[in-house]
């Protein structure tokens, strides 16, 4: 292979074994570590090299990929090798704050260390597939580097040289998606007491929230501009539609934890004076 290079994975959690067995498929020499025994039997078996610590999986390797618990198992892990690391290629697909990548990012250019962090838009399955996208900032000779192997992990998007960014958009998004699943709990605890079941409230749910993401792009036209303008469905709308939906969680016997947030949100914005405007205003009252 023109291009085979030496891959070091540290941590093999279900995400650290996706990642070094998609790259062992993409035909790099792979080294693994874990704290706990046990976790590399498979990826042994298909042809990586099992390393005893992190400083031997880590030794000269021309990538090396952190993927552990948090940023705290990142510091534990890295810091006692970062006479190792330096002047090596480290890419940090561990969740983590954008602070704390910067934190990493720093603490990294202080060890000669070449630093990319990375937020995974996957779940373990997905990495080496389609469906799987991963962002990307940091060190950019780093991300054009490893770039052929960064692709076999899914799409790979480059955000910026602020370490940060990569952080601030996966947790962005994740935000956006536990609100989605929470609102989806919430509405099946309704639907429970109806006799209806989550199977069934779910065939229905795809296909609305589905077609109600549509209105994100023009929600953010609102929130970029900052003109809440609308014609259709004002805070007041939306203020009647929320009262209603919490009566009639009552009803169901469910509390309305979920929706109590989003309803105090619609109601400080109407208490404030801002009830013509659209609902995507609450955005304003998430300021500090
Ligand atoms: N799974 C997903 O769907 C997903 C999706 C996107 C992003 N991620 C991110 O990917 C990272 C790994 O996720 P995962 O699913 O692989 O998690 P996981 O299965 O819980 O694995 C966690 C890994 O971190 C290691 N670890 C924890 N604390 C440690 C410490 N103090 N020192 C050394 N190693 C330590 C564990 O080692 P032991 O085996 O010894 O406990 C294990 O290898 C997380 O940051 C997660 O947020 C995961």
């Amino acid at each position: 292979m023109p291009d085979q290079r030496t891959i070091s994975v540290l941590g093999l959690g279900a995400m650290g074994r996706a990642l070094a067995m998609t790259a062992l498929h993409g035909g790099h020499r792979v080294r693994v570590w874990n704290r706990t025994g046990g976790k590399d039997i498979e990826l042994v078996a298909a042809g990586a090299d099992r390393a005893a610590t992190p400083a031997d999986a880590a030794a000269d390797a021309d990538l090396v990929i952190a993927c552990l618990l948090d940023h705290a198992s990142v510091q534990a892990v890295l810091e006692p090798i970062a006479a190792t690391l330096s002047h090596t290629a480290l890419v940090d697909l561990t969740s983590t704050t954008p602070e704390e990548a910067r934190q990493l990012a720093d603490w990294a250019r202080g060890h000669d260390i070449a630093h990319l962090d990375g937020g995974i838009m996957a779940v373990p399955d997905m990495i080496g597939g389609p469906a799987a996208a991963i962002l990307y900032s940091g060190d950019a000779g780093t991300f054009a580097t490893a770039r052929p192997v960064l692709d076999l992990f899914g799409s790979a998007e480059y955000l910026g040289a602020d370490p940060g960014l990569a952080a601030a958009h996966d947790f962005a998004l994740l935000a956006a998606m536990y609100a989605m699943f929470a609102g989806f709990a919430q509405g099946a605890a309704m639907l429970r007491s109806a006799g209806v079941s989550a199977t069934d409230f779910a065939e229905r749910a795809v296909p609305w929230l589905t077609a109600m993401t549509r209105s994100l792009p023009g929600q953010a036209l609102l929130v970029d501009s900052g003109d809440y303008r609308t014609d259709v469905q004002n805070l007041h709308f939306n203020k009647a539609a929320l009262d209603a939906i919490v009566r009639s969680a009552r009803e169901a016997e469910t509390t309305a934890d979920v929706l109590r947030p989003v309803k105090a949100l619609v109601d400080e914005q109407v208490a404030d004076g801002h009830g013509e405007l659209a609902f995507a205003r609450i955005v304003e009252g998430l300021r500090p």
